[in-house]
């Protein structure tokens, strides 16, 4: 990318999945100890799942919501967030549902799956913070109700369901409009989130990758690295900090270096 047209205007967009949280212990959903290796989402992550067995799903989203409470971000989040200070105009576009980008400082935030930290009424659509639903004391209570006699569930999006209304919209379009694209830590296979990488990438986007592992849509990265997030992304933004400080330092001296 030509270091002129790089600068704290251009237009980035970090496209985030399960594999950035991993390293703070979260665990992701395919590949290696993904969770779908021991569940089926079919059972767990579709509103039909839900109306079968609400306890069941509820039960599930409660402990995943309290493994996601008590971990903390990692250097892959922080490093995105400090990015943030040299770009303002940065976009997180993210299919987690944990927060770790906001709890680590990202302020432009797309959550596509929404997130596991609220619930809502699934008759009146009443939302409340899912920690006032958590009761780990009885395990054989049935999941949390609504005053309106509705059953809570966690604001998250299930297999089959829309997007939240406008929020996949805004991440296209900042897709095909941005300069960079960096992708981290998503296998690239759910739909239309996936969907951002092609878009991007048609619209001359120079795409980075962050992944240990290939993805189906590796081919349409510009430069990839096969490395733990956690590691990569501190390294690349020093890096790119480094280099916006040397062309302000070499534009100064361009500006200034001789009699006027
Ligand atoms: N650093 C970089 N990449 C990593 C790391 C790491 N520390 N750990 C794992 N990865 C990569 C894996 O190689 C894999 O390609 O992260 C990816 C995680 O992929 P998935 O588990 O499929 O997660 P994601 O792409 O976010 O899933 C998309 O699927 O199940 C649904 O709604 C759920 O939002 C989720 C969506």
């Amino acid at each position: 990318m030509p270091t002129a047209s790089f600068a704290p205007s251009t237009r980035i967009v970090v496209f985030t999945g399960a594999g950035v949280s991993a390293e703070s212990g979260l665990a992701t959903f395919r590949g290696v100890g993904g969770l779908w290796a021991d569940f089926d989402p079919v059972t767990l992550a579709t509103p039909e799942a839900f109306a079968r067995e609400p306890k069941r799903v509820w039960d599930w989203y409660a402990s995943r919501y309290v493994g996601v409470r008590d971990s903390e971000p990692n250097a892959a989040h922080r490093a995105i967030a400090r990015l943030e200070a040299s770009f303002p105009s940065l976009l997180v576009v993210t299919q987690n549902i944990d927060r770790m980008h906001q709890r680590s400082g990202s302020r432009r935030v797309l959550e596509l799956h929404g997130n596991i930290w609220t619930a809502r009424c699934n008759a009146c659509g009443r939302e409340v913070d899912m920690a006032s639903l958590i009761d780990l004391t009885d395990p054989t209570a049935d999941s949390p109700r609504c005053g309106c006699g509705g059953r809570m569930r966690p604001s998250v999006v299930w297999f089959g369901e829309r997007l939240p209304m406008g929020v996949f919209e805004e991440a296209a379009e900042a897709a095909s409009d941005c300069r960079l694209l960096l992708v981290v830590g998503t296998s690239a296979t759910v739909y239309p989130a996936a969907g951002l990488i092609e878009l991007a990438a048609q619209n001359g986007a120079f795409v980075v990758e962050v992944n240990r592992e290939a993805t189906p849509l590796s081919h349409l990265a510009d430069r990839s690295y096969r490395d733990l997030a956690g590691d990569v992304l501190p390294r690349l933004v020093t890096r790119i900090e480094r280099r916006l400080a040397e062309d302000r330092e070499a534009q100064l001296r361009d500006l200034f270096g001789d009699e006027p």
